[in-house]
């Protein structure tokens, strides 16, 4: 795992908004615990992929450690102090199904810029320069809805990138796409992960995991049953669940 400072995309480095802790976090609903987390400590540098069966609160975890839903009890500190303004502007979020405006390919990035309170004098430059990176330069006039369903992900990802974030959680971002499709989106992963934006994202897909981990976060009835580094996951995981859910058992 890489460590040390967190660069956001290639600008400059910024203080620093990890690691992320999370401590005693509860989310109910329905009577039951949907997540129930002691301690969970997610340090600057390498990607954390968010592993586990279908149901296991990936999903809810993540949207909880981006601060979109409350927790019942507990709480989160970046780099020791408590989600704000400033902690949220360094972060961004891609879903599994792309959220795009209704304008065009050029217009839903420009728009994220100036959401992000970027100056309209530089926002031109760095929409061409987002589009260049994602292989969009050509449809940049085009209504986002018209495009495939990889292109507009490729879009979602470099719309989230733009805005140069600390950290970038992804959730499931390949889940609906083809292979080529999704080979292009872990590219662009891999590239902002050397670039320094810490990668958090959930998968139920191990491959992936193995391809673009750096450590694992095993997910099971909203419980962290493992953390660890991902070729020390993979080679000798810890846990029961782990073991069944690597060899490609039904974990429930
Ligand atoms: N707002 C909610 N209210 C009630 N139950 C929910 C809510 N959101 C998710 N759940 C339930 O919580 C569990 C975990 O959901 P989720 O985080 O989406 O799982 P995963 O992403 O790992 O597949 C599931 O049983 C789901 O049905
Ligand atoms: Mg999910």
């Amino acid at each position: 795992m890489r460590d040390g400072q967190i660069y956001a995309g290639g600008a400059p480095a910024l203080p620093g908004i990890l690691p992320l802790l999370a401590e005693g976090l509860v989310f109910q609903a329905g009577g039951r615990r949907l997540i129930d987390i002691e301690r969970l400590r997610i340090a600057a540098g390498g990607t954390t992929i968010v592993l586990g069966p279908n149901g296991a609160g990936k999903s809810l975890l993540l949207r909880l450690l981006h601060g979109l839903i409350a927790p019942d009890a507990g709480r989160l500190a970046w780099a020791g102090r408590p989600a704000d303004a400033a902690t949220r502007k360094l972060q961004a979020m891609v879903f599994q199904r792309p959220v795009l405006l209704r304008r065009s390919v050029a217009a839903n990035i420009d728009y994220a810029l100036k959401a992000h309170g970027e100056p309209r004098a530089e926002r031109a430059a760095r929409v061409a320069q987002a589009l260049e990176h994602g292989g969009l330069a050509g449809m940049a006039r085009q209504p986002a809805r018209t495009l495939s369903g990889g292109e507009q992900q490729r879009l979602a990802l470099v719309r989230a990138l733009a805005v140069e974030p600390a950290v970038l959680f992804l959730d499931e971002p390949t889940a609906s796409l083809d292979p080529a499709a999704t080979a292009a989106i872990e590219r662009l992963v891999s590239e902002a992960a050397r670039n320094g934006t810490k990668i958090i994202m959930v998968t139920h897909d191990i491959g992936q995991a193995r391809r673009l981990g750096d450590e694992v976060v095993f997910l099971h009835r909203g419980r962290v049953v493992e953390h660890s580094d991902a070729t020390a996951f993979f080679q000798d995981p810890g846990s029961r669940e782990a073991r069944a859910f690597i060899a490609g058992e039904l974990v429930l």
